[in-house]
């Protein structure tokens, strides 16, 4: 199949907006520095993974679902959005949820994304245990459901897998538009990347739609650099199985992962994010989250003053949202 032929559900109005952010460009004194407002989206406070959820969804329909299930850590911010999509859509969605920060888990539970889940009528399965756990725990909810007549659609987490990251292609294609229009040829896009699908799909569709010079470096948000290569990797040959990329279409030197702003592990706050989302919120009025933008944002502040970037032009923030795990965090900002 091509790309153009993969069939979508729409779940929220598009092109998000694109624009400099004058300010923080001068308060920080690098290259020009502008933000694509993923966070702004119609499925329940939005995020990232509306895009995807949009291919996803068309596929689980395609195949006669009736209900999904999907996991997360219990503060995710896809969950939540597949949740939304799943009740707007009249489909029944059930959530495999494990709690990534012990320390904080009646903050987690009681507020944020989780309250949100539950107020959508989510089936939350909670899991003591790791992310094989909570696969385990997918797998064991799909037989149930299906002894029970249902035909049950697995969301990967994430939504990362071959024809999620689909919807990253269809971002990078919306933002070549806009880069056009605004007249200018970004030489990094940054992206906080957790479980890849939103590097790999915008990696992969800047390069099929023809940009020779964007490099997307992503912030990882929970692993060493070799593991989200790897993984990136993974999901580059996932979109590969689905759409066949032309030929040597990316290299292995077009992966960049930045690993050293991500902390004791994800989910855990970090001093340098918590200020990165106190200084967004400050001078732009746009809520980042401590858990993936305000990782990505301080990576990309701090390379801009260490002069990593000295030699760039135009650098874009992709703001992914997330902005409802502020909820649970508030210790750190109060
Ligand atoms: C706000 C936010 N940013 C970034 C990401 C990372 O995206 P991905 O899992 O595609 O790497 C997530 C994933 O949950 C997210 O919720």
């Amino acid at each position: 199949m091509k790309f153009e032929e993969m069939a979508k559900m729409p779940l929220t109005s598009l092109p998000t907006s694109f624009y400099k952010m004058a300010n923080l460009t001068e308060i920080l004194g690098g290259p020009d520095i502008y933000i694509k407002r993923d966070d702004v989206m119609d499925l329940a406070h939005g995020g990232n993974k509306t895009r995807k959820l949009e291919y996803v969804f068309a596929d689980a329909l395609s195949k006669g679902a009736d209900c999904v299930i999907t996991m997360g850590g219990i503060q995710s911010n896809h969950v939540r959005q597949t949740i939304s999509g799943a009740a707007r859509l009249g489909l029944e969605s059930h959530a495999i949820l494990n709690i990534p920060v012990p320390e904080m888990k009646d903050a987690l539970s009681m507020s944020g994304n989780y309250l949100m889940d539950v107020i959508m009528d989510g089936k939350i399965h909670i899991v003591d245990g790791s992310d094989d756990d909570c696969i385990a725990k997918m797998q064991s909810v799909k037989d149930d459901l299906i002894a029970t007549g249902k035909t049950p659609y697995m969301v990967p987490m994430g939504a990362s897998d071959g024809i999620g990251s689909l919807g990253y292609m269809a971002c990078a294609r919306e933002l070549m538009i806009q880069w056009e229009n605004a007249e200018v040829t970004p030489s990094h896009i940054f992206v906080g990347t957790g479980s890849c699908g939103t590097h790999g799909g915008l990696l992969a569709g800047l390069k099929y739609f023809g940009n020779k010079t964007t490099k997307v470096i992503g912030v990882s948000v929970s692993q060493i650099e070799e593991r989200k290569v790897a993984d990136v990797k993974d999901i580059l040959k996932q979109i590969n199985d689905v759409i066949e990329l032309p030929d040597g279409l990316i290299n292995d030197d077009d992966i960049i992962v930045k690993d050293s702003y991500y902390g004791k592990a994800y989910a855990y706050p970090t001093e340098e994010a918590n200020e990165a989302v106190k200084l967004l919120a400050k001078t732009k009025g746009i809520l980042l989250d401590p858990v993936y933008t305000g990782k990505c944002m301080a990576g990309m502040i701090d390379m801009i003053k260490k002069g990593d970037l000295d030699d760039a032009r135009d650098i874009v923030f992709l703001h992914t949202g997330g902005a409802p795990a502020l909820h649970p965090y508030a210790e750190y900002f109060l």
